[in-house]
């Protein structure tokens, strides 16, 4: 039976037989084979005898595959506590040397790895990334499990665009050359596969809220697509939201459950990827060293998000995040790209000034206008906000849009009427309004970059496995 290379590591005992299988990193002096498997960042070093036959070692090359059978013995050499002494060593799979794309040690560049897709998951830092991924996404189901929340899995095919904004991707089987037309022209949906207009959905949110009628307290955590031409390191056209739901909860509760969550995943990461976050910090600081002094992070990554779990998230209003970009020596000096007053939607350059420059720590901004702001939002009393909140966090920007919902049917009808939501079509979702309607609220969480942040990785494309970007779905 095979042992995990992290648990040889771990438990540093030797003297007992073992089996390993895993892919060679390096090979030296004829003598000693570091084989990785994937279960951690360490390596175990495998000693075969000098005598072994020639065959064999020739084959023994960075990237093949093999198993190794042999004991366990304290290692002589610096660098690790144990090693296995091998009785027999088997290739499983071979890696020609001259065709393999890089000896993995000469530290090839996150954009080279992204276009060879086998390779990129064999390297320390993707490794390192996609494990802190898997306890991430273990550690927000473990959060919302614990508080008795029901994870509801909505639909990815839908015939609403929940964020109005209109970025949808078409789902159809209507034939793109000849697609059967209404007499006035347009394409006649009636004869598509589900005989309407439909599109991969941008959110689970409005389905969310009606489980959550029921329910109380619900959350979905899956794929969500978006056909915005954004090329920044900060969008994907399909990403992973986290979207929970809660019925009596106001947008205090609502800010409250988002830092608990957000506290939670990164203190869970913490604590149970203590080596890829030492090996990612390190990354991040020797990259750091590159760039000039003014604009080095004060922090380490484990220093940060050990004081975003120890700080009380800043809470701020809207008018107030406005006025202290207002009074900001950067505003002052025009050296921000897009202008500032009260109305704008806030570009990511004065988010991270309010989180990285003013606040230094989390921010949490409420009360935005509701022009700048989806239907659903429960409108305030002034009349021109809405109970939006956006948590911004350093070095990312917006990780959190959410908001209380408004749950009064008149009011939530005449601004889906302002907006020109038709009425008649999202019956569905304003029956919850009709039959028991309670104040509830929610929020999204954009689970890379939650991966962005916790990881320290600068590009959103380098913390999912397959990213999909405009002009970008290979693999
Ligand atoms: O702010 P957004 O658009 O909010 C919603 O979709 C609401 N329906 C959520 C809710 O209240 N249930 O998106 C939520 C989060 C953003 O804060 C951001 O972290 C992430 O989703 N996000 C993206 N992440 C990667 N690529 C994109 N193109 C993203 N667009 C939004
Ligand atoms: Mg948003």
């Amino acid at each position: 039976m095979r042992t995990k290379i992290k648990d040889i590591l771990k438990n540093e005992q030797s003297d007992y037989k073992v089996n390993i299988k895993g892919w060679v990193r390096s090979f030296r002096n004829n003598q000693f084979i570091a084989v990785n498997d994937g279960s951690c960042i360490g390596n175990i070093q495998v000693v075969i005898g000098l005598d072994t036959d020639e065959a064999i070692t020739k084959r023994i090359n960075a990237g093949a595959s093999v198993s190794v059978d042999g004991t366990v013995i304290p290692s002589q050499g610096r660098g690790q506590k144990v090693e296995i002494k091998a009785d027999t060593l088997t290739i499983l799979g071979d890696c020609d040397p001259d065709q393999f794309p890089l000896q993995i040690k000469n530290k090839p560049s996150l954009e080279y790895l992204r276009e060879i897709a086998h390779l990129r998951f064999r390297t320390n830092t993707f490794g390192a990334v996609f494990r802190i991924r898997h306890t991430l996404a273990y550690a927000v189901h473990k959060f919302y499990n614990d508080r008795g929340f029901v994870y509801l899995h909505t639909p990815i095919i839908t015939a609403s665009d929940a964020e109005g904004a209109g970025e949808m991707f078409a789902v159809t089987t209507l034939p793109l050359g000849k697609p059967p037309l209404n007499d006035d022209g347009s394409i006649n949906f009636k004869e598509d596969f589900f005989g309407r207009c439909t599109n991969l959905t941008v959110s689970g949110q409005l389905e969310a809220e009606l489980g959550a009628m029921a329910l109380s307290e619900v959350y979905t955590f899956g794929p969500t697509f978006r056909a915005e031409n954004s090329n920044t390191a900060r969008h994907l056209a399909e990403f992973w939201m986290i979207e929970p739901e809660v019925a009596f909860n106001d947008i205090h509760d609502n800010m409250d459950l988002a830092e608990d969550f957000i506290k939670y995943v990164t203190g869970y990461v913490l604590e149970n990827n203590k080596e890829d976050l030492e090996f990612l910090a390190q990354r991040l600081s020797d990259e750091e060293k590159q760039k000039p002094m003014n604009e080095r992070s004060e922090m380490g990554l484990v220093e940060k998000l050990e004081f975003v779990l120890n700080s009380k998230f800043e809470r701020i209003d809207y008018t107030e995040a406005i006025n202290i970009l207002l009074d900001s020596p950067t505003y002052k000096k025009k050296k921000f790209q897009y202008d500032v007053k009260w109305g704008i939607d806030m570009q990511s350059e004065h988010e991270r000034y309010l989180v990285e420059k003013h606040f230094k720590k989390p921010v949490i901004v409420t009360g935005y206008p509701k022009e700048i702001k989806a239907f659903y939002m429960r409108q305030n009393d002034d009349g021109k906000t809405v109970a939006a909140m956006d948590i911004l966090v350093p070095g990312i920007g917006e990780l959190v849009g959410g908001s209380q919902r408004e749950e009064r049917l008149d009011k939530l009808t005449e601004r889906m009427k302002e907006m020109h939501i038709p009425a008649d079509e999202m019956y569905w979702y304003l029956d919850t309004r009709r039959f028991g309607t309670v104040p509830h609220a929610g929020f999204g969480l954009g689970f890379e970059r939650l991966v962005l942040f916790v990881t320290g990785m600068t590009n959103i494309r380098d913390v999912i496995p397959f990213p999909r970007t405009p002009k970008n779905a290979d693999f």
